[in-house]
């Protein structure tokens, strides 16, 4: 399973980075409003660290237009996946943009029958919102695995990435789940390499080993 952060900021990418535990990121419009700077500059910063997979996001709502940035975007740097949001433009861009090769990461997903017609359009990654679904009262992990049975039942390679996750039990529910990617907040990753016992048995192995003679 491959863990996404969920960020613009590129001191938190450039610091898990570091930690040997990335494999990708993903932006959106809001994340990247946040860090108060130009998109490019951000974007070409992320891209510069080696990250093999960075989202991001076009904000045209037509087709033409979404085609216009998608393929600015992919000429961008090698490592950009372009994300696309589902609505019916953004079905009829995927469709043009994949069949061109560029790899599309279909957002902004709440069905599984949305996830289904990602998939038909030939996208790379599919995003489920689990956070927001849980927020008014459904289960989002129940969405992630249906669309991990629909993918498996027809073989779409289409890579199901959990986004708007809110804390480290989202990313072990979708991890049993089977899901390809999770992509999470800065927090929630830091939590996942976090256990009080391990805090508690390294101190606890320090202090011991100075009862050790060292000569
Ligand atoms: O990047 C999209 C998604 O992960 C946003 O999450 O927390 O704003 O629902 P959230």
């Amino acid at each position: 399973m491959e863990l996404f952060l969920d960020t613009a900021s590129v001191k938190e990418i450039r610091s898990m980075w570091e930690a040997g535990i990335l494999d990708g990121v993903t932006t959106n419009p809001t994340l990247v409003a946040k860090e108060g700077r130009r998109f490019e500059d951000v974007l070409r910063e992320i891209c510069a660290l080696g990250i093999p997979s960075v989202s991001a996001e076009v904000v045209a709502t037509d087709t033409d237009g979404m085609l216009r940035e998608g393929r600015h975007l992919r000429e961008f740097h090698p490592s950009i996946y372009v994300k696309v949001p589902m609505t019916p433009a953004g079905l009829a861009a995927t469709k043009t943009l994949a069949k061109e090769g560029t790899r599309v990461n279909m957002t902004l997903v709440f069905s599984a029958n949305q996830a289904l017609l990602a998939a038909k359009v030939g996208a790379a990654y599919v995003s489920p919102f689990i956070g927001r679904l849980d927020d008014q009262g459904q289960d989002g992990m129940d969405l992630v695995r249906d669309i991990l049975g629909i993918y498996r039942n027809y073989r779409f390679p289409t890579k199901v990435l959990v986004a708007s996750v809110r804390h480290p039990v989202h990313v072990l529910e979708a991890a049993k789940a089977g899901a390809d990617i999770a992509t999470m907040p800065y927090a929630v990753m830091e939590k996942l390499v976090q256990h009080p016992l391990t805090t508690l048995g390294l101190e606890r192995f320090l202090k011991d080993w100075e009862k050790v003679p060292k000569a």
